[in-house]
């Protein structure tokens, strides 16, 4: 059940929730979380719709602002649904029940929309346009932009709701969506892959976690470098 990241031009509705995973291993899953496999399927094809919802709301807030403007304010969208052995080791982990409503109600992050954007200025703006639409209703934000986590960590996050609809009706879904800048995105990749890397030598991953904290302060200068160099451009 494992769902690949997919940048924005990559049709969503073409993958199948279950399609990557094994049959034992979807087996021992359904076991867990004592559901059927029609009701896990369904579950995360839920999942699958509402970011295909939120997708289609931040690419038609693109389109109508780079109208507007002089530039495209979102560069790429990726998104993902977390895969059902990722769900439930996080329900573990939070010694949540394995349930399927378990899920519904506890994580607010099974449906992940990350909108990258070239400047700082651009975030603000999507994040207002899109939070201003009436079927999105802001439940969490997170601003680590102007708050940056110790490690150096920058990004806007957002869990909001939003409804889907189904053959049996309206749904409402929470969908968690991650706002940076492309400077942003890169650092969180290269500081993910050093969170992740094993068998690091306690040292060296020290110091290495050190530079990186350096790298993010650096990076956010040049953010706002470029953020006042575009704004003379425009103004000149
Ligand atoms: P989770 O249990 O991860 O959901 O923690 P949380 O609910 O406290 O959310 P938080 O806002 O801290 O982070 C949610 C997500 O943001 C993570 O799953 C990552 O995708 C991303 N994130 C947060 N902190 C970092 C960080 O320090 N480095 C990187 N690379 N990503 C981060
Ligand atoms: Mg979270």
């Amino acid at each position: 059940m494992t769902m690949n990241d997919k940048t924005k031009s990559a049709p969503s509705a073409a993958v199948s929730p279950m399609e990557a995973t094994e049959h034992e291993k979807i087996d021992q899953y359904l076991k867990q979380l004592h559901a059927d496999y029609d009701a896990v399927y369904n579950m995360l094809l839920n999942y699958e719709c509402a970011v295909m919802e939120v997708e289609t709301k931040f690419n038609i807030l693109n389109n109508r602002l780079s109208i507007q403007g002089e530039h495209n304010p979102i560069e790429t969208i990726k998104s993902r649904v977390k895969s059902i052995d990722s769900i439930i080791r996080k329900m573990e982990k939070r010694n949540l029940p394995i349930e399927l409503e378990s899920v519904e109600n506890n994580l607010k992050d099974v449906a992940g929309v990350r909108v990258v954007c070239s400047f700082i200025d651009d975030i603000y703006r999507i994040e207002k346009c899109f939070l201003e639409q009436e079927d999105v209703t802001l439940f969490e934000r997170k601003d680590y932009i102007q708050n940056p986590k110790p490690n150096g960590y920058r990004s806007l996050h957002l869990i909001v709701k939003t409804p889907i609809y189904t053959e049996n009706g309206k749904k409402d879904m929470f969908v968690e969506v991650q706002m940076r800048t492309i400077a942003m995105d890169f650092w969180a990749s290269l500081e993910h892959k050093l969170r992740y890397k094993k068998n690091l030598n306690p040292q060296t991953a020290q110091e290495l976690a050190e530079e990186l904290t350096a790298c993010a302060e650096e990076s956010a200068r040049l953010d706002e470098k470029m953020l006042r160099i575009r704004e003379r451009i425009a103004r000149d």
